[in-house]
C-alpha cells in the first residue's frame, strides 16, 4: 500500500509540475473517447454541499469554426474601438454594438498594486519569448487576438456557473477546472483556461441552449499541443513562504 502510495503523490506532483497553459495547438481532432473520459474524472470534483453548480458547453468542429469567427470579429471590432485614429474609430462607432463586452462577470480590472508585478512579469515574459517588443501595440494585439482563436486548438469548452451560491459557485468551478486540466494533462492533452472567453457572452448563447441562471464564467482551449516556442513559457510561482500568513505574536 505504501508503494503505491507513493507512486501517486509522485505521479501527481509531476502532473501538477508539468500542466502549462498552451497557447498554441497542433491540428489534430480529440477523439470523442478522451473528452468523454476527461469529463467523467473531472465530475468527482469536490462542491459546496455536492451541489455541482456548473455546466459546461463544448464547441468543435464547424461549431468551433463559427464561434472563433464571431468572437475574432467582436475583438477586431473593440480592438478598433480603443485606438486607429479617425477611420477606425468610425467603423468602431458602425460596429460599436457588436464591440462592447456582454460577458456576464466583468474581464478587466484593476489589480491591487501587490499583484501587479506578477501580471506585469507573465505578460511581459510571454512577449519577449514571442519576440514582441513592449510598445508594439499591433503585435501585442495579435497575440491577444490568438485568445479568441482558441489558440488553434480543436476545441473550446466554456464553464457556466449559476451565481445564488455567490463566491462559492465560482470557487466549486475553478475546482473543477484543475480537475479537468489535470485529467487532460494526464492523457497527453493541453489545456489553456481562458478567462479572455468570458468577455463576449452573446455568441456563446446563441450557440448553446444555456439555461438563464447559468453565467459565462471562463473559456478552455483543449488540444494537443504543438511545438511552438510558446509553449516553452513557464511564468514559475512565488516561493511557499510568500503565499504564507504569519501567526501575530503574543
Ligand atoms: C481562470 C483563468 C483564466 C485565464 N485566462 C487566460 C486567458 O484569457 N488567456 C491566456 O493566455 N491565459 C489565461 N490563463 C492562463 C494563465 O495566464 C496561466 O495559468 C498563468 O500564467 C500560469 O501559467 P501556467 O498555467 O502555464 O502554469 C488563465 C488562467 C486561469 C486559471
Amino acid at each position: 500500500m505504501a508503494d503505491s502510495g507513493d507512486s501517486e503523490a509522485e505521479t501527481l506532483a509531476r502532473l501538477l509540475r508539468a500542466r502549462r497553459s498552451v497557447r498554441d495547438f497542433a491540428a489534430r481532432e480529440v477523439p470523442a473517447q478522451l473528452i468523454a473520459a476527461i469529463l467523467d474524472d473531472a465530475r468527482w470534483a469536490p462542491s459546496w454541499s455536492n451541489t455541482q453548480p456548473y455546466r459546461i458547453a463544448i464547441a468543435s468542429g464547424a461549431l468551433k469554426d463559427r464561434l472563433k469567427e464571431q468572437l475574432v470579429a467582436r475583438y477586431d471590432a473593440a480592438t478598433k474601438l480603443q485606438g486607429g485614429g479617425l477611420p477606425g474609430k468610425l467603423a468602431a462607432f458602425l460596429t460599436r454594438r457588436k464591440a462592447l463586452p456582454d460577458g456576464d462577470f466583468a474581464t478587466r480590472f484593476e489589480y491591487p498594486e501587490e499583484l501587479t508585478p506578477r501580471r506585469r512579469a507573465t505578460g511581459f515574459g510571454l512577449y519577449s519569448l514571442l519576440g514582441i517588443a513592449r510598445n508594439d501595440i499591433a503585435a501585442r494585439n495579435r497575440q491577444m487576438r490568438r485568445n479568441f482563436e482558441f489558440f488553434g486548438a480543436p476545441m473550446a469548452l466554456f464553464i457556466f456557473v449559476r451565481q445564488e451560491l455567490g463566491v462559492y459557485s465560482v470557487l466549486d468551478a475553478g475546482i473543477f477546472l484543475q480537475s479537468l486540466m489535470l485529467s487532460a494533462q494526464a492523457r497527453g492533452l493541453a489545456t489553456c483556461a481562458e478567462g479572455a472567453l468570458a468577455t463576449w457572452a452573446g455568441p456563446v448563447r446563441e450557440a448553446f441552449a444555456v439555461p438563464p441562471a447559468y453565467k459565462l464564467l471562463c473559456g478552455l482551449a483543449l488540444g494537443w499541443p504543438s511545438d511552438h516556442v510558446v509553449n516553452t513559457f513557464n511564468p514559475g510561482r512565488a516561493d511557499v513562504a510568500e503565499m504564507l500568513i504569519p501567526a501575530r505574536r503574543g
